[in-house]
């Protein structure tokens, strides 16, 4: 069984397939750490999104590893970068570097490979659209600016990073447009995929629906 979560930053897409993988016994895939992690990787290496000859020689060297479990823990090249992909500057640059076709190639691979060991819920922009078409069942989330804003403020502030409410808004404002035009696998709302607002429902009441959706498709005898 295949799960597929997309939607436009901070609408609660890790969160939803956090609890989806829980409850069914499969495993969380957070496709957009791994773009995390490659933006971390380039950044240390001083390589910008618009050096792409540096960008396709240096691929070879990026390994992500993503260790399913309570955290979704990921390694980069063997060290656990689950906390530092998820810094301001990390937020900042790395629609930039997901949007060139070779990072996209060879993360989408991994993202495949990882399916083929069992039942997973993967989480990103082109997991129903590209990724996983086939996906059993496909889920796009979405909700207002406001709420996806102040949700992304709390999680930052609960890691003790100060952030404005209108930086935060900005910078999700400018992602979704990067995710949403870019050439290679922009994102978009697949015909088939279910649509759940989730700006007035809290996180059991998301996950219940989900539910609902998964056992009205996939009946369990
Ligand atoms: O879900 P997130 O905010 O952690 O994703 C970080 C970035 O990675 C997001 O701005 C777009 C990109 N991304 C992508 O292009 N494709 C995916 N499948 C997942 C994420």
């Amino acid at each position: 069984m295949i799960i597929a979560i997309d939607g436009h930053s901070a609408c609660g897409k890790s969160t939803l397939a956090k609890d989806l993988a829980k409850e069914l016994g499969i495993t969380h895939i957070d496709s957009g750490a791994m773009y995390r992690a490659a933006t971390l990787y380039f950044r240390k290496l001083n390589i910008l999104p618009n050096d792409l000859e540096g960008i396709r020689k240096n691929l070879s060297g990026l390994e992500i590893s993503m260790v399913p479990g309570e955290t979704c823990a990921v390694l980069l090249n063997g060290d656990v970068v689950t906390e530092s992909i998820r810094a301001s500057d990390i937020n900042d640059w790395v629609s930039d570097y997901a949007k060139i076709p070779d990072v996209r190639r060879k993360l989408v691979e991994l993202q495949r490979s990882m399916a083929n060991r069992g039942s997973v819920v993967m989480d990103g922009r082109d997991i129903g659209s590209v990724v996983f078409p086939n996906a059993t069942i496909k889920f796009f989330l979405t909700a207002d600016i406001r709420t996806r804003t102040n949700r992304r403020v709390d999680e930052l502030r609960t890691k003790g990073i100060d952030v404005s409410f209108e930086a935060v808004k900005a910078n999700l404002i400018r992602r979704d447009h990067i995710d949403s035009t870019r050439e290679d696998s922009p994102l978009v709302r697949c015909d088939d995929a279910i649509v759940i607002d989730n700006s007035t429902l809290d996180r059991a009441e998301q996950q219940a629906l989900a539910l609902r959706y998964i056992a009205e498709r996939i009946p369990i005898h």
